[in-house]
């Protein structure tokens, strides 16, 4: 069945203390919420997913990483794995960011990479996935997508690919404060539906869950989200402020 996310993604933001208020103030909030079908995730740094996974035992929350290293150990001073990731309890992992393609040059095969050792763990990757500002002008946005899937993530198997969930982020709209409209942000998903059916099958593109993102926030996001192929949001700047991250929870 396709699931509604909401997915926090923090960046390189807050100290100690103020991801610990904002983790319990998230949890506290969510608390008195029915959340049914809806799935909420906080992807905060890597030194504060233990802090993140203790208190969302008892919480209405997931956690996600915002990286991995796509080997099981080794020396590979600085990085994080999979079964490091697994051992504290994260569920999810944003992967193919356009800040990870951008400042540190990710490669398609190296986001296939992660992707496989992810699987291998059981932790759901969030493939994300969006064209350019020039490219959009160009008219190029469908086969730019179209191309990041094919070479990252379309070697999968079907079992595999069940476990995605996919994030279309616009890089032009991400922390610009210009969101992709609704009509476009609804064009895009479906047309990644439409890959994922003609790729797999029909049943497995009904259930895929397809994220937004780029300066979805507590005002645009009821009309993003109203749209029948956007199943939540990967959410950066608005989810620093819990009011702001709840209601666009509340939104879905
Ligand atoms: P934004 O970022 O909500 O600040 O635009 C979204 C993202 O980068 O995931």
């Amino acid at each position: 069945m396709r699931k509604k996310i909401v997915a926090g993604n923090w960046k390189m933001n807050k100290t100690f203390l103020e991801a610990e208020e904002l983790v319990a103030h998230v949890a506290e909030d969510l608390e008195t919420r029915k959340l049914e079908n809806k799935i909420v995730v906080l992807c905060p740094p890597f030194p504060y997913l233990e802090l993140a996974t203790d208190i969302a035992k008892d919480s209405k929350f997931s956690v996600g990483a915002q990286n991995v290293y796509p080997e099981d150990s080794g020396a590979f001073t600085g990085e994080v794995s999979p079964p490091i990731l697994s051992s504290m309890e994260v569920e999810y992992c944003i992967i193919g960011h356009s800040e990870r393609r951008k400042y540190f040059e990710e490669s398609h095969e190296f986001l296939a990479r992660k992707l496989d050792s992810l699987l291998k763990h059981n932790i759901i990757p969030i493939f994300c996935c969006g064209e350019l500002l020039p490219e959009r002008k160009a008219g190029k946005h469908f086969k730019v997508v179209e191309k990041q899937l094919n070479e990252s993530l379309f070697h999968l198997k079907k079992d595999s690919m069940a476990m995605v969930v996919i994030a279309y982020e616009p890089v032009w709209a991400i922390g610009t404060g210009v969101n992709a409209t609704a009509e476009q942000a609804q064009e895009m998903h479906a047309f990644i539906r439409g890959l994922v059916e003609k790729k797999y099958t029909k049943k497995l593109a009904g259930d895929i869950s397809i994220l937004y993102g780029g300066s979805c926030n507590a005002k645009n996001a009821k009309e993003l989200f109203s749209n029948p192929d956007v199943d939540g949001g990967l959410i950066g700047g608005a989810s620093l402020k819990a009011e702001d991250f709840i209601a666009i929870v509340d939104s879905l």
